[in-house]
């Protein structure tokens, strides 16, 4: 029993796809899971609240305004009552008020209200999901760590062929039970560097790179998920930090290294996943540099290698650390693999420029002393999750040997 002593809140919003949910209250019943059941005015349009009280046992809640209803268990505390918001389907208008924090109906409300972590499983036509506007909104529910499960690809109750259709109710439970029981890094300290360094020249210019601070960023939230306590340390990026995650913030590489070192004490696992400059200016000038010769000479030392340094400590924790090349991928990665003295190293070819730096995409070659192991090209989100399960795969592997 998967699910057992879970307390799931089934949302159910207006779409075709509500038809299956009363299948999917009795896979999570099946499961071990308690569900009580929220429903939006249009949900009752597509499915009867009297068949989701029948499988789920319990009364339907649908008003917010109820005196009855909010007696027996107010909003707040069924807010609190839930250990999972599931809400299926999850219709692109729902979306997009949850997006904009809308609390004008009960399941909006408890969406705001729920300290439990909430989960969508997004159904509606192809178009309206590919929509710019609903996936600008997808953009930020993801960033504020709201798990995706699904929409499917296939054939649309409107006829149409793409992505948008629901999870089959029997996958939705499934990868519920995953999540719920896959804690498996639960009780670790992991440390994460994620984006660019920037190394100052003179008062208003710097030296950088293209790292956006979107794979870190992803692997910290995929840590958590899997039970972690995280701690980002970040150069200067575009993006909000994680919802729940102790975030710091810095800027050059001298700076990314001390905060590091401060954190390794307690540190069981450390992923170096920021682009770090390798050389900084020697002499960085108080004064702005003035255009006076033809020609401008600078010149710069070396910067610490801060994986590398974690990775040499007398009490070192399990480290991974990342390797963009443009050839010779394997041989190069295995390299640095030995030479810093990491447990695992993740590879990816910045040569091709639809993945890696800057974009949604990325695709991985991991390597490790006994093996390897090819992720193929997805969403950073979902890369993420796939290297840290492997992380601690190997993880908890080594420490066992
Ligand atoms: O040697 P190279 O820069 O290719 O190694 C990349 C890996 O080393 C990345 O994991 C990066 O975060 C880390 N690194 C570091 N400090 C540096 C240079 C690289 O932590 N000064």
């Amino acid at each position: 029993m998967q699910l057992e002593k879970t307390n799931i809140i089934l949302g159910i919003t207006g779409g075709i796809a509500a038809y299956k949910t009363p299948d999917l209250v009795r896979k999570l019943i099946a499961k071990g899971a308690k569900v009580r059941v929220v429903m939006t005015e249009s949900a009752k349009e597509f499915v009867s609240p009297l068949a989701l009280q029948a499988v789920s046992g319990n009364p339907v809640s649908d008003d917010l305004l109820d005196k009855d209803a909010e007696a027996a268990m107010g909003h707040i505390e069924l807010a609190r009552w839930a250990d999972k918001l599931l809400v299926a389907p999850a219709t692109a208008n729902f979306m997009a008020k949850l997006t904009h924090g809308l609390a004008d109906d009960l399941l909006s409300t408890l969406c705001l209200a729920t300290p439990a972590p909430i989960v969508i499983a997004p159904a509606m036509n192809q178009q309206m999901w590919l929509a710019d506007a609903t996936q600008a909104n997808l953009k930020i529910l993801e960033q504020r760590r709201i798990q995706l499960l699904g929409p499917a690809q296939g054939e649309q109750a409107c006829g149409d062929v793409g992505p948008g259709r629901m999870l089959e109710p029997q996958e939705i439970a499934d990868l519920l039970a995953q999540q719920i029981f896959e804690q498996v890094l639960a009780g670790k300290r992991i440390t994460i560097t994620a984006g660019p360094t920037r190394e100052e020249i003179d008062p208003v210019r710097y030296l950088s790179n293209h790292s956006s601070g979107k794979m870190g960023y992803a692997l910290a939230i995929a840590a958590q998920e899997l039970g972690a306590t995280v701690t980002l340390i970040s150069g200067p990026v575009n993006l909000l930090p994680p919802a729940k995650i102790k975030t710091i913030s810095v800027s050059s590489a001298q700076q990314m290294h001390d905060a590091v070192m401060q954190t390794t004490h307690d540190c069981d696992i450390f992923i170096g996943c920021a682009a770090v400059a390798d050389y900084r200016v020697q002499q960085k000038t108080n004064q702005k540099i003035k255009k006076s010769d033809s020609e401008l000479t600078l010149t710069f030392i070396k910067n610490p290698d801060i994986l590398s340094d974690v990775a040499h400590l007398a009490n070192a924790p399990f480290t991974l650390g990342f390797a963009a090349e443009t050839q010779n991928l394997r041989e190069y990665a295995l390299g640095k693999l030995q030479r810093k003295k990491l447990n695992m190293i993740a590879a990816n070819d910045v040569s091709d420029s639809t993945i890696g730096f800057n974009s949604e995409q990325n695709a991985l070659s991991v390597f490790w002393s006994k093996g390897e192991k090819k992720l193929d090209v997805a969403d950073k989100q979902l890369l993420a999750r796939q290297l840290m399960r492997l992380v601690a795969q190997r993880y908890t592997e080594d420490t066992n040997d």
